[in-house]
């Protein structure tokens, strides 16, 4: 898959979505291996519904999607085969819920409201519910450095994220600290132009121990 075909995609749908023209070949590169497969994508922010279509399109019939909104309305798209739930993305109970009728998933996009709170509660609410090999997206973490998202801040989300890297770091064998929870399913942190990724795999979240191939030395 080329970086244009996924920006066709985009601009081929039929309902309004807005993104940043940079998101196209993160999305690429972060979602190929989930093209054409039978996994749970659910995107928080569902707003005129294109987003939706595009990752359907991307990812193929097989693929279930769901969207995540507060606003009511949003639930007309059930009736193109979506799965849609409302909610408050920073409400822990609402979290709660949804997982329990969804079960696991594979992929999250945070496409909602982009402040800090809502940023990080909606990671800290689904980050036990992703499956090994899944994906936490938070998209438009530039509000991390808006003022009127009170940023910026040390509880800004890239700041969060930032600790999490601590915690990635903190499962050396060298450092003799204890795991943060996070650190404990997030394998890997990648940070691209105003996404936040956290690649979850709990097997692979192992404390390192040194080993040695007893070579000659
Ligand atoms: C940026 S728009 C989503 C855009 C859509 N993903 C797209 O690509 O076109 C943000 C959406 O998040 C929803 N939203 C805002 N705050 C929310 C919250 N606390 N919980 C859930 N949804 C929220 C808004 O109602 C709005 O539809």
């Amino acid at each position: 898959m080329t970086t244009a075909k996924l920006e066709q995609i985009y601009l081929d749908t039929k309902y309004l979505s807005i993104k940043y023209d940079s998101y196209f070949p993160v999305y690429e590169d972060l979602l190929a291996k989930y093209v054409g497969k039978n996994i749970t994508l659910v995107e928080v922010g569902i707003f005129n519904g294109g987003s939706l279509f595009m990752w359907r399109e991307f990812l193929g019939p097989e693929a279930r999607i769901i969207g995540i909104d507060l606003n009511p309305s949003a639930k007309m798209w059930e009736e193109h085969g979506f799965e849609i739930y409302i909610g408050d993305q920073a409400d822990e109970e609402f979290w709660n819920k949804f997982f329990k009728n969804v079960g696991s998933i594979d992929v999250l996009i945070d496409d909602g409201g982009h402040t800090n709170l809502q940023q990080i509660a909606t990671v800290h609410c689904a980050i036990e519910h992703i499956r090994d090999g899944g994906l936490l997206i938070v998209e438009d973490v530039h509000t991390s450095y808006f003022r009127e998202f009170g940023n910026p801040w040390s509880r800004s989300f890239v700041n969060f994220a930032s600790r999490i890297v601590d915690g990635v770091n903190s499962r050396a064998f060298a450092l003799k600290t204890a795991r943060e929870r996070y650190a404990k399913r997030v394998y890997r942190v990648s940070f691209f132009e105003s996404i936040v990724a956290l690649h979850i795999n709990a097997s692979l979240c192992k404390k390192s121990v040194p080993i040695s191939n007893k070579g000659i030395s």
